[in-house]
């Protein structure tokens, strides 16, 4: 598959720049990579650190298909996508914390922002950010993120990345990805908190179903939790 790859210095957020150039009518897909980002986006309205040339923050922008629907579970997708790269390219073997963020040692290294733009101009986003060599975090996230701090070339990242998620996007109406999510995942079989409509609950989670959501056992029965706002932290 040919695809475009726009790179830059210094942007406010590839994942707006991927909204700009949707609107513009680009041709889809492309890959949209920064050495920084200004603006990074999080999920939940937060931030994302992006240091100047210390990570990886692109953005893999696509036109579905399939339905929609195919779509919510391409996070998940791109998830594996990234385990996949870690692993193939550093000593490391990386969790999933459900539903986006991958974890070594315990510590986020990464994190994955998927946007979808409906209407006349369907598209979707796939914001992935990488801390590779970042030191140094913001006091609020410094006890809980870190680096892959090691020397992976940042473009065998980004070409591992993109080449695993065009695979598993081919698989997402059988949900091939599944397995190796399951697999990877630093929650299943665990006790979790959550919040969900505000309220806090505790439970254990037992599975991740065909949505990609989350069956937790609470003393109240099955709480199936989707994608969206929820917190979780696992106890
Ligand atoms: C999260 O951890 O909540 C998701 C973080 C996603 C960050 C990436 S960096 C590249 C892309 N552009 C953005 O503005 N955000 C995503």
């Amino acid at each position: 598959m040919n695809i475009e790859l726009l790179h830059f210095n210094c942007i406010d957020s590839t994942n707006l720049e991927a909204k700009r150039r949707i609107k513009s009518g680009a041709k889809l897909p492309i890959v949209i990579v920064a050495d920084s980002q200004t603006a990074g986006k999080g999920r939940m309205g937060r931030t994302f650190y992006s240091p100047d040339s210390t990570g990886l923050y692109m953005s893999f922008v696509y036109k579905p298909e399939t339905d929609l629907a195919n779509s919510v579970t391409v996070t998940s997708a791109a998830a594996v996508a990234v385990v996949r790269a870690i692993e193939e390219l550093t000593e490391h073997s990386p969790k999933i914390k459900w539903v986006n963020d991958i974890y070594i040692d315990n510590k986020k290294v990464c994190g994955i922002l998927t946007e979808a733009v409906t209407g006349e101009k369907t598209a979707i986003i796939v914001g992935i950010g990488v801390n590779i060599t970042t030191e140094d975090f913001p006091k609020e996230i410094e006890d809980t993120a870190a680096s892959l701090n090691t020397t992976v070339d940042k473009n065998d990242l980004l070409k591992s990345i993109v080449s695993n998620i065009i695979k598993l996007i081919n698989g997402l109406p059988e949900r091939t990805f599944l397995p190796e999510y399951k697999q990877k995942s630093m929650v299943i079989g665990k006790e979790v908190y959550f919040i969900k409509s505000g309220e806090a609950k505790e439970g254990k989670v037992v599975d991740i179903n065909q949505d990609g959501a989350l069956i937790v056992e609470t003393s109240d029965g099955f709480e199936t939790l989707s994608t969206g706002e929820i917190t979780l932290r696992v106890k």
